[in-house]
């Protein structure tokens, strides 16, 4: 594990530890605010996210954005990051030895934001950090706490997208992490 941001993104730059390399136009690390309490986890970059190298700046992530608007949260005050950092081809799910290859990134940004929440968006997310036993359906919209940090499932933002019904989920279970933290 690397104590500083410089270190960790300086060993990240060329990385090839797995196949999602060969494929990937950019590395999306992670975006925010380095000290945030609360810390939101996807499952990987998509077309736009691969192209502009910044995590959820596409359609899932104009939804996010227009989600943590209605209920005072700001984009610039969480970090976000996702379970791997390079696009899975035609936007299928990252496979498990791409997500193990990557986790340790992951590990290393969670150990230096120090988030009191983590919101894990979508069921790669929940079953990479807190095991292949959970499921989202069953999971959203209660905590787990887990070595001091409190989790809170929700639906993947493009989730949303796909059903409307889930809107309100999802800003019910945003609504959640804000009382949490106060
Ligand atoms: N979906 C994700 O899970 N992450 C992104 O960064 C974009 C879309």
């Amino acid at each position: 594990m690397f104590e500083t941001w410089e270190e960790l993104e300086e060993s990240i730059k060329d990385c090839n530890k797995c196949k999602l390399c060969k494929t990937r136009q950019n590395i999306v690390f992670g975006v925010g605010n380095k000290n945030a309490d609360i810390m939101f986890i996807g499952e990987g970059p998509g077309a736009d996210e691969d192209k502009q190298g910044e995590p959820f700046v596409g359609k899932a992530g104009k939804l996010m954005n227009m989600a943590f608007q209605a209920v005072g949260l700001k984009r610039e005050d969480v970090y976000i990051a996702n379970i791997v950092k390079c696009r899975p081809p035609a936007n299928r799910n990252p496979e498990d030895d791409e997500a193990q290859s990557c986790l340790n990134y992951l590990r290393n940004q969670v150990m230096l934001v120090k988030p009191k929440i983590i919101v894990l968006l979508g069921s790669v997310a929940l079953k990479n950090i807190l095991g292949k036993e959970y499921g989202i359906t069953a999971s959203r919209g209660k905590w787990v706490e887990k070595k001091d940090i409190k989790y809170m499932p929700t639906w993947h933002p493009a989730a949303l997208l796909r059903d409307e019904t889930k809107k309100i989920d999802f800003i019910n279970d945003l609504k959640l992490v804000l009382k949490e933290n106060n």
